[in-house]
């Protein structure tokens, strides 16, 4: 379809308004795969990015900014995917305020069954005089421009003043006013460089509300940025005066020190619904699988106190707080584990299972996975099972997942053998097929995981550097499969791979394999450059 055909003179095509400040409905707008992924080394390829929207989706959340289309071939091609795929929650796209942008940012939203088009411009001094080099008048008109050409495109626009914190009050109430004229639905005040104070933040809110005579047309939205580690109480002190789209991501992840994190702002709002009683659409019981997915993906670990997300947020160690805990666990606990989705793991099956019964249960976690990739996935369960006494969801989620993501590479792990131990040399036997070419090699190295890398480059010679190896366990006890992250860099491109397994070393071979196929794509796909917004 062509940027023409589609407009919003569509019939009927009017935009949604879910919600105003009279009601009580907060739309979360999700940016883990645009913000989110301009964290420098947290890029993601195509397969990983619609993972994680269709997560976004199935979870509750009402607007999925999937990419910064005119950016990179691969972020055009992965927002025009998402927006096929995706259908019970809005897909934007982030465009700048040039035609091009825009016309690049609905070629690819257009196929989406709620498109949005999100489009900005720096509304302050500084940003004004120095980034653009524009007077407040010629961003006045880019305004119009814009905000009218991407509501000729699409019937729903977002319009954000970026920088807009720290934009004078006459200046951001007379922009605001035009673009809603010009046809924005949505207003989004962002705290781009994460300035901004609770309460002035609020103040900065209700002023708009107070002074912008067209606002009831529009919804207002703010995007905090966390450099003074405040873009979650921001967030909610501006939801508090009126504010009702907060724009966050998983765990936080975003430029710099990162956005919202949207696990915060949706438990704060549902732990303290005395204080705050508004609503939100996500559904709490998804946030543990996302936030693992996302850092799964990245390899960005969150760390073990993070709110929320952290492997020590419901944790109680001390003697005190255990004994409360065991007299009632509102003693110290202001929220359930299940709320978030950490409930007890689930015992599922054993060595005894059958192929019927595995493939019921992946069925019921979601899975549906096709006849080559079944019979390799039973194949492994059936070696996890001797191996480990107990096997959980999270197991055999890890197991699937490291099936779809290694099934179709040109590399292919197929065993390892290695010697380690403070009797050194530490040596690996590592058996690869390449395009269905079966290889082998031995080789030493500076411990265990540098033999089994070097036995890889061996095989596989490359310039890539290792940024990142991080290991973390799936489920809990000594027997647990590991879970493997693994960056590689090459021409100034980093990718991440992961590999899951219980040998700690067979999950790196897995890992490192991984990031090298996922190089070799890279390579066979040159993008032009990114840019940022
Ligand atoms: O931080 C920011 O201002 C942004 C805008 C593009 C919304 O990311
Ligand atoms: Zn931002």
């Amino acid at each position: 379809m062509s940027a023409n055909k589609t407009s919003a003179a569509k019939p009927g095509a009017t935009q949604s308004k879910t919600t105003s400040p009279a009601s009580q409905r907060v739309v979360i707008f999700d940016t883990t795969l645009r913000d989110g992924e301009q964290s420098p080394g947290a890029s993601m390829n195509l397969e990983e990015k619609i993972k994680i929207a269709l997560l976004l989706e199935e979870m509750g959340v009402d607007v999925i900014e999937a990419g910064f289309p005119i950016a990179s071939n691969g972020d055009f091609e992965a927002v025009r995917e998402i927006a096929k795929l995706v259908k019970n929650s809005t897909v934007c796209g982030l465009s700048r305020a040039g035609r091009g942008d825009i016309d690049r940012c609905w070629e690819a939203v257009q196929y989406a069954a709620r498109p949005r088009i999100h489009t900005f411009i720096s509304t302050s001094p500084l940003h004004m005089k120095f980034k653009l080099q524009m007077s407040p008048d010629q961003v006045h008109q880019a305004i119009i421009d814009s905000v009218t050409h991407a509501r000729n495109l699409s019937p729903d626009v977002e319009w954000s003043c970026e920088d807009g914190s720290r934009t004078e009050h006459d200046f951001l109430c007379r922009t605001i006013e035009t673009a809603i004229k010009a046809g924005a639905g949505t207003i989004n005040i962002p705290d781009t460089v994460g300035y901004a104070i609770p309460e002035e933040f609020a103040a900065l809110i209700r002023m708009v509300f107070n002074r912008v005579p067209n606002i009831d047309k529009a919804i207002v939205s703010v995007h905090c940025h966390n450099d003074l580690g405040l873009a979650v109480a921001n967030s909610l002190a501006a939801v508090g005066a009126g504010a009702r789209q907060v724009e966050c991501t998983i765990n936080g992840l975003g430029e710099r020190a990162g956005n919202a994190a949207m696990e915060e702002v949706i438990m704060a709002l549902k732990t303290r619904q005395d204080l705050m009683p508004f609503a939100t659409g996500v559904k709490s019981e998804y946030i543990t699988r996302a936030s693992r997915l996302v850092s799964a993906i990245t390899g960005f670990v969150v760390q073990p106190n993070k709110a929320i997300v952290g492997a020590n947020a419901f944790a109680h160690e001390s003697g005190i707080h255990q004994d409360g805990m065991l007299k009632h666990a509102g003693t110290y606990e202001i929220m359930t584990p299940e709320s978030v989705g950490l409930g007890k793991s689930t015992l599922v099956m054993g060595k005894h299972s059958g192929r019927h019964a595995f493939k019921m249960k992946l069925q019921e976690l979601g899975f549906e996975v096709g006849d080559n990739a079944m019979n390799e996935a039973f194949r492994r369960f059936k070696d996890l099972a001797d191996r480990k006494k107990e096997v959980y969801d999270e197991d055999l989620v890890a197991l699937i997942d490291d099936e779809i993501q290694h099934g179709q590479e040109r590399i292919k792990f197929v065993s390892l053998q290695v010697i380690a131990g403070s009797r050194g040399p530490q040596t690996a036997t590592l058996e690869l097929e390449l395009d269905g070419k079966p290889l082998i090699a031995t080789t030493t190295g500076n411990g265990p995981v540098d033999a089994t890398f070097n036995a890889i480059k061996a095989m596989v010679p490359h310039e890539a550097k290792l940024l990142l190896y991080q290991v973390s366990a799936i489920t809990q006890g000594t027997d647990a499969q590991a879970e493997v992250t693994v960056r590689l860099e090459e021409d100034g491109k980093s990718v991440n791979g992961q590999g899951a397994d219980p040998d700690t070393l067979v999950a790196s071979a897995r890992a490192y394999i991984h990031a090298l196929n996922k190089l070799f794509t890279k390579r066979a796909k040159t993008a032009p450059a990114a840019m940022s917004a």
